[in-house]
């Protein structure tokens, strides 16, 4: 199958999961919260008017943060339900304070980023012993540790396997096949950093002519990404094609080239993942290629997640948001929508 019918066939994949209100459920069972209680021993929750909810962000250092953090802040206000918003600033021992901080505020739910996948456990399982439910949002929890419908209610968010694959397929036709690749990786430990990394590997597995010649950790952040990038181009001259984990690596990764005298996007071939507005003006100036879209705005999603656990409806293990594709085609119509 060409490039772009697979890249086509997965959008198809992702819309239907999110119509029929679910992903893979191979990783939790389903929760339902009202009445008697939840699903696998979780807490219910009330069926009320208004609620007070939590909601334990990561760290604010990026657009997509900033939008994820908005479509969660307006969506509560439009409600009328109080939030408890806390920011971790990228510490993950803060993150952990903040849900119990949460805690002891007796909200009726969490809503929880966990920064990365293993630290967070406790926590969430401090939450379900206090008799309050969480639902993940955009990044997972270690699923050998905790498990939809039995820890946790749900998660919702992207594909982020598939957001890998995307990237690769698109970045194979690009270049024929041939490329020595610097991957720009996500925060160390964090879901979306080992899903993308996975996503994209084995997408070129089979393709002889695309080596990944270098891989670091840029922490999803700009100047982290130019840091990094800078370092790996020299070490790699010969490098054709930048993958990032994130758009803010994308564009600290043009700076560097720029800064290298390279040209991005004909010396350097990049691609990402995010669909952020400086991204798409990138793709429009020509320096950055294609980037998968990871969407931030959560807030309707989530708490509308809450109201029907509460209702007792069945809540499947995963809420897979559907992600668009941004390139040349349709940057300019997009960018409007960017945030
Ligand atoms: O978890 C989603 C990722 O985290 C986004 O790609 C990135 O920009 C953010 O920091």
């Amino acid at each position: 199958m060409k490039a772009k019918s697979v890249i086509g066939a997965l959008a198809t994949v992702a819309m239907l999961a999110f119509a029929a209100g679910c992903g893979s459920d191979d990783d939790g069972s389903t929760a339902s919260g009202g009445g008697g209680g939840g699903g696998g021993g979780l807490p219910k929750v009330e069926k009320k008017d208004t609620y007070k909810v939590g909601f334990a962000q990561t760290e604010s250092n990026n657009p997509w943060r900033l939008a994820q953090t908005a479509s969660m802040k307006e969506e509560a206000e439009k409600k009328g339900w109080q939030l408890v918003y806390t920011d971790a600033a990228g510490d993950t021992t803060k993150q952990v304070a903040d849900v119990e901080s949460m805690i002891a505020q007796q909200v009726d739910a969490i809503f929880l980023a966990p920064r990365e996948e293993k630290p967070l456990v406790p926590a969430v399982k401090k939450a379900k012993a206090a008799g309050i439910p969480v639902i993940l949002l955009d990044r997972n929890v270690d699923q050998s540790l905790a498990k939809a419908g039995e820890d946790y209610v749900t998660f919702i968010g992207s594909d982020f396997i598939e957001e890998g694959q995307r990237a690769a397929e698109w970045l194979i036709k690009e270049t024929k096949g041939k490329a020595k690749i610097i991957e720009l990786e996500g925060t160390t430990g964090s879901s979306p950093a080992n899903d993308r990394k996975k996503g994209f590997h084995d997408a070129i597995a089979n393709e002889s002519g695309m080596e990944v010649v270098a891989s670091q950790d840029g922490d999803f952040a700009r100047d982290k990404g130019r840091q990094v990038a800078e370092t790996l181009l020299q070490a790699n001259p010969d490098a054709t094609a930048i993958y990032a984990h994130n758009d803010e690596m994308a564009i600290g990764a043009i700076a560097a080239l720029k800064a290298a005298g390279k040209k991005p996007g004909k010396d350097v071939v990049i691609v990402s993942v995010d669909g952020s507005k400086d991204a798409l003006q990138a793709i429009i100036d020509g320096d950055l290629g294609a980037t998968v879209e990871c969407n931030p705005r959560f807030g309707p999603k989530a708490y509308e997640t809450l109201e029907k656990y509460a209702a007792g409806e069945t809540i499947p293990p995963k809420i897979i948001n559907p992600d668009k594709f941004f390139d040349s085609s349709n940057a300019e119509q997009e960018i409007a929508n960017a945030y």
